[in-house]
């Protein structure tokens, strides 16, 4: 392990042994930050459409479409579920503090960490008029419903906060608008400061636990090889991904990590936690047999053909006809080039649980006297 991740593996060891050892409350519920990959039902909400609005997407497990980015569950589906934990209710799918009771989910489809901004201050524009500081201001929203500043400091205090994967747009959004390798690691340090101006802001307002999700393998995505493909980018021998994009990923998350650090330091009443998302999917793409995958781990299971199953000119996305839906999305990792299947899904759910630790009875600090 290199030195910062397993000096921060200790930490966290070190939390969870401090905190597991009482016996404290559930949590409430989540509060959750992010864009389509953890968005249940926010664009849908509040647009009636999007991406996630049409079959085949949920075909596996709820049977229609939910505006979840997936045949099924998306990952905090499935950390919710294993913590006890009702879905969080999508901020544009309630409106009373008793539909927010049990968790909030702010995460919205395209979002990205920056705002509108800081892309057209470089000649660039973002998929979606939303960011973190929108997700911020929905937040707070949500708290101002509680009631009293009791109420409300109790309200996230009581829930575990998980916030991302963010950046995977803000990154898209630059190499769609080919800006060089150089001028895209500029971008880092930025989002990381976005996501950590939430994590302040939560943390601010109450929050006890906080989870940071990492950057998922970007050069592993079907869409980032199918934009590529042909352009004599240089290639992973071992998995075929995309290594100037996996760089790219491990830099954002050692950004993650080291910012992390920090706060747990100027914050000792709050866990904060990092949970890598890199390295479990980075290992299925490497051996998926291992995982129970198939042969095809860099293909999306519903696109169009091609090398990796995925229209780089977007015409032919999932859900739209002329999109073909492969037999078995348990067998892929990919869903529709962009986002995970619900088995890709459960597998980065199970390592976000074991790498944090979180368990039924969390590590929820002293909650009776915050
Ligand atoms: C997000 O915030 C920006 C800037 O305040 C605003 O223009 C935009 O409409 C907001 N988006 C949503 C969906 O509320």
């Amino acid at each position: 392990m290199a030195p910062l991740a397993s000096r921060l593996f200790l930490v966290v060891l070190a939390l969870v042994r401090a905190f597991s050892a009482t016996a404290k409350p559930h949590y409430t519920g989540v509060l959750s930050f992010g864009d389509s990959l953890a968005d249940t039902g926010n664009e849908l909400a509040r647009t009636g459409g999007g991406l996630a609005s049409v079959p085949p997407y949920g075909e596996t497990f709820f049977g229609h479409p939910t505006g979840r980015a997936s045949d099924g569950r998306v990952v905090l589906d499935f950390i919710v579920e294993a913590l006890g934990m009702p879905s969080p209710k999508p901020y544009f799918a309630g409106k009373t503090a008793a539909d927010f009771r049990r968790g909030v989910n702010f995460a919205y489809g395209g979002s990205t960490a920056l705002g509108p901004e800081f892309f057209l201050s470089r000649g660039l524009r973002s998929f979606v008029p939303v960011s973190l500081a929108n997700q911020t201001a929905w937040f707070k929203n949500v708290v101002q419903l509680a009631g009293s500043e009791q109420e409300q400091r109790k309200l996230t205090a009581t829930m575990l906060v998980m916030m991302g994967e963010m950046g995977i747009n803000d990154y898209l959004v630059a190499i769609t608008g080919k800006l060089s390798d150089g001028e895209i690691r500029t971008f880092v340090p930025h989002i990381v400061r976005a996501i950590r101006d939430v994590v302040t802001d939560v943390i601010g307002a109450g929050a006890k636990t906080v989870v940071v999700r990492g950057m998922i393998p970007l050069g592993c995505q079907p869409q980032m090889l199918a934009l590529f493909e042909g352009t004599g980018a240089a290639y992973s021998r071992a998995t075929g991904c995309l290594t100037r994009l996996n760089d790219l990923a491990r830099l954002h998350n050692r950004a993650l990590m080291r910012m992390v650090l920090d706060l747990r330091r100027a914050h000792r009443g709050t866990a904060i936690l990092y949970a890598d998302q890199y390295d479990p999917v980075a290992a299925i793409v490497l051996s998926p047999r291992k995982y129970g995958f198939g042969d095809r781990p860099l293909a999306a299971c519903c696109g169009r053909s091609g090398t990796y199953n995925f229209d780089s000119n977007y015409a032919t996305f999932c859900g739209v006809a002329g999109a073909t839906t492969c037999t078995n999305p348990s067998k892929y990792v990919s869903w529709d080039g962009i986002h995970m299947t619900d088995a890709a899904n459960w597998h980065v759910a199970g390592a976000v649980l074991r790498s944090t630790m979180l368990r039924q009875t969390p590590p929820t600090a002293d909650l009776a006297s915050s």
